[in-house]
């Protein structure tokens, strides 16, 4: 029997690349769509390595309803999982329209297709940005959003209304915490491009002496060590959510036409436990000092998975070490490119 044709927006990214291969090993067909604006067309190779072939990507535009079209009927897609977005949270402040019209407008045009096609189901990238600073930890589906504090964290918020309000669409919205980490074989990780924003590239670039020391943003939060706390996830756990939550679209077991699932590990690490969970496993020092309060910076958030565990079934099975070793394995290959 052919295998279920998956549209991966964003395919080649961060996220959509370790997806990709865990929808091959549970028997789909990733179909892999990137414009390549935030992704390198190494991810393929390395997507490629570890499926044992090159699945299909095109290199284009979600915002174009026309090439969805031609992808939906060329390549009888079954259901889309929609990570192409742009998520840097201080450029979207410096420039809301470049977030507003990718993250918006790329929604718009695929919910146009799927619907002219009947190809309605959807996972979709949120986050818990929704939450804003939490009144409570951890959170929960039900917990309040907040209003968004960046044009990213709106997008995130009117993505998941407007899914809400498509009365005809099967929705899995899925609200990712922080992942990090990489593919154990270093095959495929995280590329930013130009200098990271986020802690766990800028970490392993200033181990490997790319940069000079880590600056960690705030000791003098209310939290146990003073600094902020996550809850961070390894990224093969959260592509193994994705085909969890799938496989419950495609054989129809959602209980409700929209349902909204917290991804995380349900623990909360601060940045310092970070850096020394980090030089304990890989025998590294960080090179890091406590640095000023980074703006719109939560204090701490983690996820109270429960809902998760019990409706889909899933929960991580790797901790933080496991998400570090990963991640400086794949910091090391790349420097050795
Ligand atoms: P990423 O930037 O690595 O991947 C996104 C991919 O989408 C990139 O390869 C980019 O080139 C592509 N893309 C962007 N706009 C496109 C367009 N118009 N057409 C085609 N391709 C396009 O990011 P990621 O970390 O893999 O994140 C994936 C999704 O998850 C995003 O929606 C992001 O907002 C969401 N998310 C990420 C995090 C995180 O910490 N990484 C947390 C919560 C939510
Ligand atoms: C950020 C975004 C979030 C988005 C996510 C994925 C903000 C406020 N939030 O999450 O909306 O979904 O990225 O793109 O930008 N830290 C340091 N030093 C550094 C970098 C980070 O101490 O050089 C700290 C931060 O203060 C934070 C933690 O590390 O406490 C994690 O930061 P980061 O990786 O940027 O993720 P978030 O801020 O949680």
């Amino acid at each position: 029997m052919a295998r279920p044709s998956i549209l991966v927006t964003g395919g080649l990214g961060f996220i959509g690349s370790h997806t990709a291969v865990c929808l091959h090993e549970a028997g789909y067909e990733p179909i892999l769509l990137d414009n390549l604006s935030n992704s390198n067309r190494s991810a393929l190779d390395g997507i490629s390595s570890l499926m044992g072939y090159t699945p299909t990507f095109i290199e284009g535009d979600v915002c174009d309803p026309d090439l969805l079209r031609r992808l939906f009927e060329e390549h009888n897609i079954e259901a889309t999982i929609h990570f192409a977005a742009f998520k840097a949270v201080g450029e979207s402040i410096a420039e809301p329209l470049k977030y507003y019209q990718n993250n918006m407008g790329g929604l718009m045009s695929l919910l146009e297709v799927m619907k002219e096609t009947g190809k309605n189901k959807v996972v979709f990238s949120s986050s818990c940005t929704v939450y804003g600073e939490p009144d409570q930890v951890p959170v929960t589906e039900s917990s309040p959003t907040k209003e968004a504090e960046s044009p990213y964290g709106a997008t995130k918020q009117m993505g998941e209304r407007v899914l809400r309000d498509m009365q005809w669409a099967e929705v899995q919205c899925l609200r990712y915490f922080n992942p990090i980490g990489a593919h154990p074989s270093a095959a495929i990780g995280e590329l930013p491009l130009g200098v990271p924003n986020n802690l766990i590239p800028y970490l392993t670039q200033t181990v490997a002496g790319i940069r000079q020391e880590l600056t960690v943003f705030g000791g003098d939060y209310d939290t146990p060590d003073g600094t902020c706390i996550r809850d961070y996830i390894h990224v093969m756990d959260l592509a193994e959510a994705h085909v969890v939550s799938l496989k419950r679209l495609l054989e129809n077991q959602a209980q409700e036409r929209f349902e909204v699932f917290n991804i995380g590990t349900g623990d909360g690490y601060s940045v310092l436990d970070v850096i020394n969970t980090f030089e304990k496993v890989n025998g590294l020092p960080v090179p890091h000092r406590i640095g000023e309060r980074r703006d719109g910076d939560v204090i701490q958030v983690w996820a109270d998975t429960s809902r998760v565990n019990s409706v889909l079934g899933w929960k991580t099975q790797r901790g933080l070490e496991d998400m570090l070793r990963d991640a400086w394995r794949w910091q090391q290959r790349i420097a050795s490119q």
